[in-house]
């Protein structure tokens, strides 16, 4: 099992970052390849609202290190996909990542329209400086919606909060808390 883990933070050791690895470990363990990509890093542009990836046969026309990023999610079986809350919603390279995943969904180019293809299972993670976890629950709600929408198996929606008094690595309970959602990740059946 193929798993990818985003980081839609500019800082590349934050708790984001930290949050990804400790899933993305608990897979590992569980005998999951993985691999993981973090926005700080790469260049992607948003989108350009051409519609060349819908209308013509080339995929994306932005030759920037998103191509690299589509390549990868051709086999991925699950994606972990984390993001700061950044004023109430996910951060802007995290919205520009999911902006860019439209060229993936044209009927011409993505699998994910063919007659019972295997959905792509996918852990939605946030975290927050604020303790109070109902503050966002509304945005977090529908993003896990958008993304059921564009046809990903949603898995889980962990948000961790309180980040604003502990960095996440020295949350004690974050660290089997996160590792048996990555752990989970691999051991549930397929979707048939
Ligand atoms: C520009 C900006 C906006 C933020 N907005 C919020 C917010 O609306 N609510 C909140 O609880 N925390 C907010 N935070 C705090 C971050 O969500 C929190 O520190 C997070 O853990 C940062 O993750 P990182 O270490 O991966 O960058 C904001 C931080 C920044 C820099």
């Amino acid at each position: 099992m193929k798993i990818i883990g985003f980081s839609a933070s500019p800082r590349k050791e934050g708790n984001t970052a930290w949050i990804i690895n400790k899933i993305l470990e608990g897979a590992k363990e569980q005998g999951a390849e993985t691999s993981a990509f973090s926005f700080s890093d790469l260049d992607i542009k948003p989108c350009r609202g051409c519609w060349a990836c819908h209308k013509g046969d080339q995929g994306c026309v932005i030759k920037d290190d998103m191509q690299k990023i589509y390549d990868a999610l051709e086999d991925a079986d699950a994606i972990v996909f984390g993001s700061p809350v950044y004023m109430g919603q996910m951060s802007a390279q995290g919205k520009i990542f999911t902006d860019r995943l439209f060229a993936r969904f044209s009927p011409r180019f993505s699998p994910f329209f063919k007659e019972n293809a295997v959905k792509q299972k996918l852990i939605l993670s946030f975290n927050q400086g604020n303790p109070d976890s109902s503050l966002f629950q509304v945005y977090f709600d529908y993003t896990r919606h958008m993304f059921e929408v564009l046809e990903f198996d949603v898995k889980e929606v962990p948000v961790v909060t309180g980040m604003r008094n502990e960095p996440a690595h020295e949350r004690e309970d974050l660290h089997t808390v996160m590792k048996d959602i990555g752990s989970a990740l691999v051991s549930e059946p397929f979707q048939e």
